[in-house]
């Protein structure tokens, strides 16, 4: 694309960020509103700002009646391509338009109403879609938990979220075992303090699971003669979609609150215009519908521009192979894809010299995108290598709903510079900025913030909690939301993100609190204290590493450690769920510390990742570091 088209771009985000409600009240044009809205951006009460006030929509009737009604019934809305269970399923927008509103139908008969929450725990399955759809369609809230968390992390969902219904299935399908998922919700539900009145479960063949009192079958409950279907009830622009919790730093999980009005403006805006993909095209995004990522592109913004989404249940390797989404790609026409830079690595480890990309028809595709951690310039190089397509990094988080920095190649492509995101996107005012809240220099490192207002689709708030949103985000720099992520931007204006600066752990592009990890292993009764850390990995970007003191007069053999150590793994699997991916767990003396008593976990995970280490003045006896270092060095990449 020309340079005059890059221009453009900039003036653009220039203007969005000049003039926010001009730029985003005309964005609002491109959703359906039941009452469109007279204001664009209600900043009355900073630091607390809310996008579309007085609009009213329905966000299930912009993701499929609207397209049923302007021509596209018989058009492929989404397309199940099940691997592990060997099932390949398309469904119109008619049909998904059928079968969500029968299970709105079948939510509001069990007595949710508009903002009342459901919980979705479930693998990647058609129903999974259905019943976040029929949440939208009857106002309800959802809250999608990731299947690979445990009962303990559901349980802490469950008690915040308060859902009246919970929608699950009887198991999941993973490449080497089948996940009973019903026992795992029976014990969440027994550890919650707050109580459903009813789940409603999908039976799947590969393992059915017994009913309870509370339990529904979705099969009889969706039954054509049982659900009589909802219609969509208006909502207003800022009620919430959807809640959807994330790992901050300590083990209580965040719940980001997503509206309804700004998210559907601003998804249906990105999909054309960041992602390039048009009304009509087929996408992959291999992302699960338990992350954002899942939510926003594998859902909302695909279906509200009235494209193709493929929903796939399965790995990029092993499932059968490393070529499954070259077969996707080929198979469905996807004219562009959507993955994490892990699955890349994955892909490349088993197929380095990319000989089932040739296998392949991949005519159709013209970008892969690659968000959730860092791309590593290694990964982007073997991609666009192989591809022979752009290969474009993407910047976002839970919070923000959909990129905060992007190459835009929908409106602009730009030079790609191996290692940044490209530019921030409209309405996103980046700044870098330093200790004392001063902007930094072009090249020079500091914390990634936004100056508010944030655009629409971002989170409002966090779920009943506007003081820990304050505190978590906009306190640390006043008229600024802290990001998270350290990183400079260059002379051209290119962002460079080169990681958190917190406590938050990126595995394989799935974000975890080293929190909720450190409290399932305190609470073992050998434990005194702990602390984990993310070190570098070659496929998955980061793993924890745990590092445990043992309580006082507890003096344990070699085997008697060992054994500590593995039952310490486990108790991790169970607690936080097994995508926590926790293989090593070291016992040691003692941990450094600040003389405020601070752990210094940046200080451990620089020695571990055989970086020179920043060691604070502040260090309460640095002989500890010392003693430690070696453990920390073991296993360490260098
Ligand atoms: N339900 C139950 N268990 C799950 C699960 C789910 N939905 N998802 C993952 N798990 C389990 C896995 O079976 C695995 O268990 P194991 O320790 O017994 O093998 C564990 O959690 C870790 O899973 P995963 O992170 O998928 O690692 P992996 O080693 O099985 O596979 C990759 C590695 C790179 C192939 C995989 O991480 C991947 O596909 N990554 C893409 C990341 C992605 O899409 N991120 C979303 C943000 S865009
Ligand atoms: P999540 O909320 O799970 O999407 O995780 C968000 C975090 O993942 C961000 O704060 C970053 O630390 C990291 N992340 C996501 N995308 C990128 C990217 N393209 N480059 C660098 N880090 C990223």
């Amino acid at each position: 694309m020309s340079n005059d088209a890059q221009q453009s771009y900039r003036d653009t985000v220039a203007a969005s960020i000049a003039d926010p409600a001009g730029f985003w009240g005309e964005a609002a044009g491109l959703v359906d509103w039941i009452t469109p809205p007279r204001q664009v951006l209600d900043d009355s009460d900073p630091p607390f700002y809310r996008w579309f006030p007085d609009g009213r929509l329905n966000v299930c009737f912009n993701a499929l009646d609207r397209h049923v009604v302007h021509g596209r019934a018989d058009q492929t809305a989404l397309v199940y391509d099940s691997p592990v269970t060997g099932t390949q399923r398309s469904y119109t927008y008619a049909q998904l338009l059928d079968l969500v509103a029968r299970f709105g139908g079948v939510l509001r008969d069990l007595g949710v109403g508009k903002g009342d929450r459901v919980v979705i725990y479930m693998p990647m399955i058609p129903e999974a879609v259905v019943a976040m759809l029929a949440c939208a369609r009857i106002g309800a809230v959802h809250s999608v938990v990731f299947g690979g968390f445990a009962p303990a992390e559901l349980a802490a969902r469950i008690e915040d979220a308060e859902p009246t219904v919970v929608v699950s299935a009887s198991c999941g399908i993973e490449p080497t075992r089948t996940i009973a998922y019903k026992p795992m919700l029976d014990e969440a539900i027994r550890r919650s303090a707050h109580k459903p009145e009813h789940c409603v479960i999908v039976q799947r063949e590969q393992q059915t699971c017994e009913l309870g009192e509370r339990d529904l079958d979705w099969a009889r409950v969706m039954h054509p003669d049982a659900a009589a279907p909802a219609a969509c009830v208006p909502v207003a622009a800022t009620d919430p979609l959807y809640v959807l919790y994330t790992s901050g730093t300590t083990g209580k999980p965040k719940g980001i609150v997503r509206d309804s009005g700004g998210y559907a403006v601003a998804l249906r805006w990105s999909m054309t215009n960041l992602y390039g993909v048009r009304p009509g095209e087929a996408w992959l995004c291999g992302s699960d519908v338990g992350w954002v990522v899942g939510h926003s592109y594998i859902v909302y913004a695909p279906l509200l521009t009235g494209a193709t989404t493929i929903l796939f249940e399965g790995k990029p390797v092993g499932t059968p192979d490393a070529g499954t989404y070259w077969r996707l790609v080929d198979q469905y026409d996807a004219v562009a894809a959507f993955t994490a830079p892990t699955a890349i690595r994955a892909i490349k480890k088993q197929d380095p010299r990319a000989e089932l990309v040739k296998e392949h028809d991949l005519s159709s595709l013209r970008t892969l995108f690659l968000a959730g951690e860092r791309l590593d310039p290694d990964t982007w190089q073997w991609a666009t290598d192989h591809l022979g397509v752009p290969v474009i990094d993407n910047w976002w988080q839970t919070e923000t709903g959909w990129p905060i920095a992007t190459n835009p190649v929908g409106l602009a492509l730009f030079d790609i510079k191996p290692g940044s995101p490209t530019l921030p996107t409209v309405g996103y005012d980046v700044r870098v900025l330093d200790e004392r809240g001063e902007e930094v220099a072009p090249g020079t490192e500091g914390a990634i913030c936004i100056r508010l207002p944030l655009p629409p689709g971002t989170l409002p708030t966090l779920w009943r909690d506007d003081d820990r949103f304050v505190a978590s985000y906009l306190s640390a720099h006043q008229g600024y939301y802290l990001t998270g992520d350290g990183g400079y931007v260059d002379e051209d204006g290119y962002l460079y993100v080169m990681g958190r600066t917190d406590d938050v752990l990126n595995v394989a592009g799935h974000r975890l609190s080293t929190g909720s990890l450190e409290e399932a292993l305190a609470g073992h009764p050998s434990v005194a204290e702990c602390a984990v850390i993310g070190v570098r990995d070659a496929l998955k970007g980061q793993v924890p590493r745990a590092l445990v003191v043992l309580k006082a007069g507890i003096d344990l053999d070699q085997a008697q450690t060992d054994a500590l150590e593995a039952e310490l793994v486990q108790r991790v699997r169970d607690e936080v769920g097994p995508v926590a991916a926790l293989r090593q767990v070291d016992v040691v003396d003692a941990l450094p510390k600040t003389r405020s008593g601070k752990i210094l976990r940046k200080t451990m995970r620089q020695i571990a990742d055989g970086q020179e280490a920043q060691v604070p003045s502040t260090i309460e006896d640095v002989g500890v570091l010392d003693a430690l270092a070696p453990v920390l060095r073991a296993g360490s990449p260098s």
